[in-house]
């Protein structure tokens, strides 16, 4: 079943007295239990894309639908609170907190039902993205960019989402490393049924992906 679905997506930035028009009525639905990849041209409008599926931008026209219900008709907090997870290319951690107090943040910050027993569950979510206890209670800037990205990936993950959006989740690391992000990413739809949406520039990356969405000329060239 669709989870995120976008019905005549349109989305224009002002220049001067011209609309640019960036994205141009998109029409596409995301389910949960797959891995997709966007690739496209640098200001092609993937992030652009991200920003408004995450919540982060207005709509401005046409629709993005939650499970059927309409991004207009929810508070756009709520979304991002409660429904989606993000990771960025620069984790956006917290610098003066540890892992584990960034990942407790973000179940502090949700209306979603969290289990009482947070700071465990928060560290057997850790440990399962592979940073050990030790790790997690180390001031994240003093974790490795690969360890941050997996931190970030633990955050987006505790407030208990179905759908995590990434923006070159694999940008600042090495390539080996971006394997690893990438066997996670699957491994969360495969295994866990969640719907992930990664922005990528990596080939690479794309490969791994169950459908490949290319952006360009403001919509969606879809391989399956
Ligand atoms: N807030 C904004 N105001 C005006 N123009 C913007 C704004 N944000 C993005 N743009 C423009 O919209 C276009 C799409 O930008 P976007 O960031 O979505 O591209 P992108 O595909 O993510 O590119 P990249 O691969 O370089 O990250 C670009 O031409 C960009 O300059
Ligand atoms: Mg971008």
């Amino acid at each position: 079943m669709a989870v995120i679905t976008v019905k005549n997506l349109s989305h224009y930035y002002q220049d001067g007295d011209y609309r640019r028009y960036v994205l141009k009525e998109i029409n596409y639905s995301f389910e949960k239990g797959k891995f997709y990849c966007i690739l496209g041209q640098s200001g092609s409008g993937k992030t652009t894309f991200l920003s408004l599926i995450g919540a982060m931008d207005s709509v401005q026209s046409g629709t993005i639908e939650f499970e059927g219900k309409p991004y207009q008709k929810y508070d756009l907090n709520t979304i991002r609170r409660n429904l989606i997870g993000m990771v960025f290319q620069s984790y956006n951690l917290i610098p003066h907190m540890t892992a584990l107090e960034n990942v407790l943040v973000a179940m502090t910050i949700t209306e979603n039902e969290i289990p009482k027993d947070k700071v465990n569950v928060a560290y057997n979510l850790l440990d399962y993205l592979g940073i050990t206890k030790t790790k997690a209670d180390r001031l994240v800037t003093r974790l490795s960019g690969g360890e941050q990205q997996r931190v970030a990936i633990a955050r987006a993950l505790a407030t208990n989402v179905d759908v995590i959006l990434a923006d070159e989740p694999t940008g600042n690391v090495d390539e080996d490393t971006a394997e690893d992000i990438v066997a996670i990413f699957k491994k969360l739809a495969h295994e866990h049924n969640k719907c992930v949406i990664a922005v990528t520039h990596s080939p690479q990356v794309a490969a791994e992906a169950d459908i490949v969405l290319t952006l360009r000329k403001g919509n969606f060239i879809v391989n399956e």
